[in-house]
């Protein structure tokens, strides 16, 4: 049985990736929503029915584990799908928490309350349904306290990697760090609130400049799924080959795809 990995389209592969790195015998089904994203623009009812019906269909494909590699679904759906959605015997992740456990230098399942932890200022770079659902602020309250978070909503980025415009994309990474350090000239820590984000991260890292300490969740994620998995066997299963699914086009997916992981990957329609 192989572990669902869920993005809106080809960000979550930045984190399948380092997944696939880590694990290089487990078996994954990835599905990209690609013919409903971007997602960082709809509402977190809209987001909320996207995201249980790919969960679903990934449940389908006989994941038991299904990660949500979508900072939009995780912030805007999980939680309402973990507390009455998810069945009994399936487990449902998001990929905020494992950052921002990286974030305030917590292992796995602390829960002790929050502490004073090195950086100070952080930059948010997140999509605007990320940033309005303020998930990663209360998160980060639980863990750490005097953390000052400047949220920046990249709106167009997604639209444009998901385009393969990358010359586009590159001019509204640098504007959108503009905006911020316009409102926080000095930050410690950037993170990269979006999973599409990493496939810009030589962008965001020179317009941020080499002082600012930039997270992004691939090799995060990759670390605390293999820990889960050690934990819980049972949820990984045995057998089954690594499926790619999306609801767009699939040549058109995986040309992109092949492009951003610079090996082959084939897609079929979900
Ligand atoms: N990769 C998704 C995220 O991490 C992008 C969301 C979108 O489709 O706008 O938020």
């Amino acid at each position: 049985m192989a572990v669902g990995i869920f993005d809106s389209g080809l960000g979550g592969l930045t984190v399948l990736d380092k997944v696939q790195q880590k694990l290089p015998d487990q078996p994954f089904v990835y599905f990209a929503d690609s013919a409903n994203a971007p997602y960082g623009v709809r509402t977190a009812d809209d987001i909320y029915d996207l995201t249980t019906a790919a969960v679903q269909r990934l449940f389908d494909a006989g994941c038991k584990l299904v990660i949500l590699a979508c900072n939009t679904a995780s912030a805007a759906a999980l939680r309402r799908m973990q507390e009455g959605w998810v069945p009994r015997d399936k487990r449902v992740l998001g990929v905020f928490v494992p950052l921002i456990e990286a974030l305030t230098e917590r292992q796995w399942g602390d829960n002790s309350p929050p502490r004073e932890v090195a950086v100070k200022h952080v930059a948010l770079f997140a999509t605007p349904a990320t940033v309005s659902s303020r998930a990663f602020q209360r998160e980060l309250a639980f863990r750490a306290i005097g953390v000052d978070v400047e949220a920046q909503a990249c709106g167009g980025v997604v639209d444009a990697i998901e385009e393969g415009d990358m010359i586009l994309a590159e001019a509204l990474v640098q504007s959108h760090v503009e905006a911020l350090k316009r409102k926080m000239p000095k930050p410690d820590a950037a993170v990269l609130g979006c999973t599409h984000y990493p496939l810009m991260e030589a962008e965001f890292q020179a317009a941020l400049g080499p002082d600012v300490q930039v997270y992004s969740q691939g090799n995060i994620v990759a670390a605390s799924l293999a820990d889960y998995l050690a934990r819980r066997p049972e949820m990984a299963g045995e057998g089954g080959e690594t499926r790619y699914l999306t609801t767009g086009d699939p040549r058109h997916v995986s040309a992109r795809a092949t492009q951003f992981l610079r090996r082959k990957i084939t897609f079929e329609a979900a």
